[in-house]
């Protein structure tokens, strides 16, 4: 059985479909949402469906002193992976070394092209044909760990960024939970 753990900032789709993934599954189960921002979205979802949260602050609290507690939380909570599902800030390469479980994150763009924030619109506004998700590995680079899949699709500019920005969150909640799936089930037999 894998207890999992997302993190999140904001509106919390991501967090949402993985939710309804893993909400039936006998081996599975998330049992924490990190936050760290109190008005996000995400914590209404998360009281809906009764998933516990912890609500950290970055802003009253040095970054070493909220990442030791997000550990502390790990590792009470007995936390085998972890879904950065749209975590808004970076996580430090010491953190990374001392989580307790793998960080598997989902960016919207083709990496290693536009890492950070607004990938969707700046892909959009690029002369690129194609742009799409990435859900890979988080290690010390920004958006730069061992990739796990990707899915393409074109960029139709008749049609508007709104459109674009539906169809690659479309391509998210389709297969970010899937990969994690697979994930927490090989975590089972290793
Ligand atoms: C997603 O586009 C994800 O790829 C990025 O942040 C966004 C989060 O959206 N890292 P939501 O909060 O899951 O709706």
């Amino acid at each position: 059985m894998a207890r999992i753990a997302v993190f999140a900032s904001g509106s919390g789709s991501n967090f949402e479909a993985l939710f309804e993934e893993f909400k039936n599954d006998q081996n599975h189960n998330i049992v924490l949402l990190i936050c760290d921002r109190k008005n996000a979205y995400v914590l209404e979802r998360a009281r809906k469906k009764v998933v516990k949260f912890e609500l950290v602050n970055y802003v009253k609290n040095s970054k070493k002193d909220v990442e030791n507690h997000i550990l502390n939380i790990l590792n009470e909570n007995k936390i085998d992976i972890i879904f950065p599902a749209g975590f808004m800030r970076v996580l430090s390469e010491e953190f990374i070394e001392k989580a307790p479980a793998p960080l598997i994150n989902i960016h919207p763009s083709i990496l290693p092209k536009f890492k950070g924030v607004e990938a969707i619109k700046r892909a959009y506004e690029s002369t690129d044909d194609k742009t799409g998700i990435s859900i890979h590995y988080v290690n010390k680079e920004v958006d730069g760990g061992e990739l796990i899949l990707q899915k393409e699709i074109i960029i139709d500019r008749n049609k508007g960024l709104d459109f674009l920005e539906k169809e690659i969150h479309q391509l998210e909640h389709k297969w970010y939970p899937k990969v994690a799936k697979d994930l927490c089930d090989k975590l089972e037999t290793s």
